[in-house]
């Protein structure tokens, strides 16, 4: 067992019967979709389970596990997903994938949120590795830059997997990856893309995780928010 299948393991142990379970998206999320539906199968755990994304929708669906969509949805008792970047006070930055909305939905309503990582997501700060993703409203994007620029970020368009074009989103939106230096804190940037005309959401999960699981050389170690 690697890292990534260990840290997934260890949140798909602590599911327990009658649960509604959301499905995060990315390498670590699959590790734990096929935790969980190894538990579904092999222990008789009844869960019901909404997916972030339509590939953890197909992966889960091929696994068999009982799924609900997110429409219907009125609670959510734990949420499980990877992440890009961790900061020691649990700020995350997420969205290199394509559905960030629906993460942030599931994450905002979990009583639980999960977050599996390697030591490698640590991150002094946000924006350190990764810029940050903003999702806009197509007719928006250049005025969002504009607006960006004010507050001294650096924007690009996101382009296609093989720049033939832009990327689009789940909700066929388009991507910008913004450079915001060190000139704004995580809280900061939150609010400020929170409030700016034009953004439908960002990468930025701020006061959202329960705990971080950090796969070491084959140990857990748990971050917790203080
Ligand atoms: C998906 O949009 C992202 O937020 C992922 O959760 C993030 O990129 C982590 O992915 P991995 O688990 O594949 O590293």
């Amino acid at each position: 067992m690697n890292d990534k299948e260990r840290v997934a393991k260890k949140a798909a142990m602590e599911v327990s019967s009658g649960m509604v379970v959301g499905l995060g998206t990315g390498s670590s999320a699959d590790c734990f979709i096929e935790a969980l539906a190894q538990r579904h199968h092999e222990e008789g755990l009844v869960v019901q389970t909404v997916a972030s994304s339509i590939v953890s929708m197909q992966k889960a669906q091929r696994l068999g596990l009982p799924m609900m969509a997110i429409e219907h949805l009125n609670k959510l008792d734990y949420y499980v997903d990877g992440a890009d970047e961790v900061t020691d006070d649990l700020v995350l930055s997420k969205g290199q994938g394509a559905d960030l909305v629906r993460e942030k939905i599931l994450a905002t309503a979990a009583d639980k949120f999960i977050v599996l990582i390697d030591e490698s997501k640590r991150v002094r700060q946000i924006g350190d590795r990764f810029p940050v993703p903003v999702e806009v409203i197509p007719f928006s994007w250049q005025l969002v830059v504009k607006a960006l620029q004010g507050i001294g970020g650096q924007a690009v368009l996101r382009p296609n997997a093989n720049n033939s074009g832009l990327a689009v989103t789940s909700y066929g939106n388009l991507v910008l990856d913004v450079d915001f230096g060190s000139l704004l804190t995580a809280e900061q940037i939150d609010t400020t893309l929170n409030a700016m005309p034009g953004v439908i959401e960002h990468g930025v999960f701020r006061d959202l995780a329960s705990v971080i699981y950090i796969g070491i050389d084959g140990v857990v170690e748990e971050l917790k928010r203080l």
